[in-house]
């Protein structure tokens, strides 16, 4: 191709999860056009995908792969540097493996199964308010939005919750942004404490077979239906996506009402708005922000550009979801939002599997901080809080204030 045809490229800032507001430059490249070159923090050249209805139509295109082994070239040593020595997991598979894949656990997500969770997740947030009502102030991230989801994937696994300082250090740094070699090295040396976890984890689960999610796969591993090295993969999977994004959602969530006090007043009175008001702070700032990668395995044109075959292409999940042609007034936060069918969760045959116990946990940990807490203000303005440094977006710190109570 003749690079002096080629747009401009939009350097992917390095601190963009961490900006109070990063919106500001997705929008920016929304409005230059729907398709734009970027370059990514790990020096590779991507396509980024601005729109709602192009992120939607290309989540589901078989044209684009989500496993990076199928790229070549300078590209595919680049995205393989820096995924280490990733093993392949459902998130990084077409089909046939990601169907295989997926079927052995998607039963244990399905909504009638994730709604059964409800009371034990409730009780759960209950226990870690417990702790925190009577002293009058917290950190809602670390002493809540954390723990919780934390541990309803303990449980549902099967990982040890007193494990937890260990797995939640290494899944963080798992997620920082590669911008430098040392941030590549420390995310292989992670993955590579994650899975040494994992295969001992395992090893212990198959002489002690427990009624949990990761004995049951080794016993779909003992049907030869998954390999060993494919059930450690699984298991990091489900425990990082199981808990990296949903303590985003409650930590923002909770943030986004504490600006808000007429409407945290009004879902305290009307419980039954919460489910709506998660909809909205997943569109508005969701977790996966920046964006899912895909593969081109073809030349494959979107929105008038032709994106080559064998490059990276940045579906911008947070991009659609304030695009103007899809999201009345996108910018402005609407609890009662009633058309609101955002792609916070992805879209196509790798939608989040996890997504139904995202919504109850959030559904159910800011509904217990709203009953339990009374008199809850933010202590921090929006400059003075911190972000987290991960390619998730979410807050690495909620410190409030409330009447103690027991
Ligand atoms: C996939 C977001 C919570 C497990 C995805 C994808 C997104 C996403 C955008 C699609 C990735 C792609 O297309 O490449 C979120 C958000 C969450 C959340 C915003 C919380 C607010 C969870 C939870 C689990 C989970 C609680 C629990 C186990 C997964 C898995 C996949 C996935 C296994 C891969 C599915 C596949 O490739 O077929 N998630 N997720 N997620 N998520 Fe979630």
């Amino acid at each position: 191709m003749d690079n002096r045809a080629l747009p401009p490229v939009h350097p992917v800032p390095a601190d963009l999860e961490q900006r109070p507001d990063p919106y500001p430059w997705l929008d920016r490249l929304r409005t230059e056009g729907p398709v734009q070159r970027i370059r990514l923090r790990d020096g590779s050249d991507a396509w980024m995908v601005t729109r709602y209805r192009d992120v939607l139509a290309a989540a589901g295109d078989p044209r684009l792969s989500s496993d990076p082994r199928r790229l070549t070239g300078q590209t595919g040593r680049t995205v393989r540097l820096a995924a280490g020595n990733a093993m392949p997991s459902m998130l990084t598979t077409d089909a046939p493996d990601h169907t295989r894949l997926r079927r052995l656990v998607s039963r244990a997500f399905t909504a009638r199964r994730v709604e059964a969770l409800r009371p034990r997740v409730r009780q759960l947030a209950e226990a870690l308010l417990d702790a925190i009502a009577p002293r009058g102030r917290a950190d809602l991230v670390a002493e809540f939005a954390f723990p919780l989801p934390v541990a309803v994937i303990c449980e549902l696994l099967g990982v040890p919750f007193a494990d937890r300082a260990f797995f939640t250090k290494q899944s963080s740094d798992l997620l920082r942004p590669q911008v430098d070699a040392a941030g590549v090295a420390l995310t292989a040396a992670a993955r590579g404490h994650l899975r040494d976890y994992f295969a001992d984890l395992v090893a212990s689960k198959r002489a002690n077979r427990a009624d949990d999610l990761l004995s049951d796969l080794v016993v779909a591993g003992e049907e030869q239906r998954l390999t060993d090295e494919e059930l450690i993969s699984m298991g990091l999977l489900l425990l990082v996506a199981g808990h990296e994004t949903t303590v985003n959602l409650i930590g923002t969530g909770l943030w986004l009402l504490l600006q808000r006090p007429d409407q945290l007043e009004a879902l305290r009175a009307d419980p039954g708005l919460l489910p709506s008001a998660v909809e909205e702070f997943l569109r508005y700032d969701g977790p996966v922000m920046t964006g899912v990668a895909r593969y081109t395995t073809t030349d494959v044109e979107i929105a008038g550009t032709t994106i080559p075959a064998d490059h990276i292409v940045i579906l911008s999940t947070g991009a659609a979801n304030r695009d103007p042609q899809r999201f009345e007034h996108p910018d402005e936060v609407r609890f009662d939002r009633a058309d609101n069918p955002h792609l916070a969760f992805g879209h196509g045959p790798h939608f989040c599997l996890g997504a139904a116990l995202a919504r109850v946990e959030a559904v159910e940990g800011v509904g217990a901080v709203l009953r339990r807490l009374s008199g809850l203000t933010g202590a921090a303005t929006p400059d003075e809080l911190r972000w987290r440094p991960s390619v998730l977006r979410g807050l690495q710190e909620l410190p409030v204030t409330f009447h103690p109570n027991s």
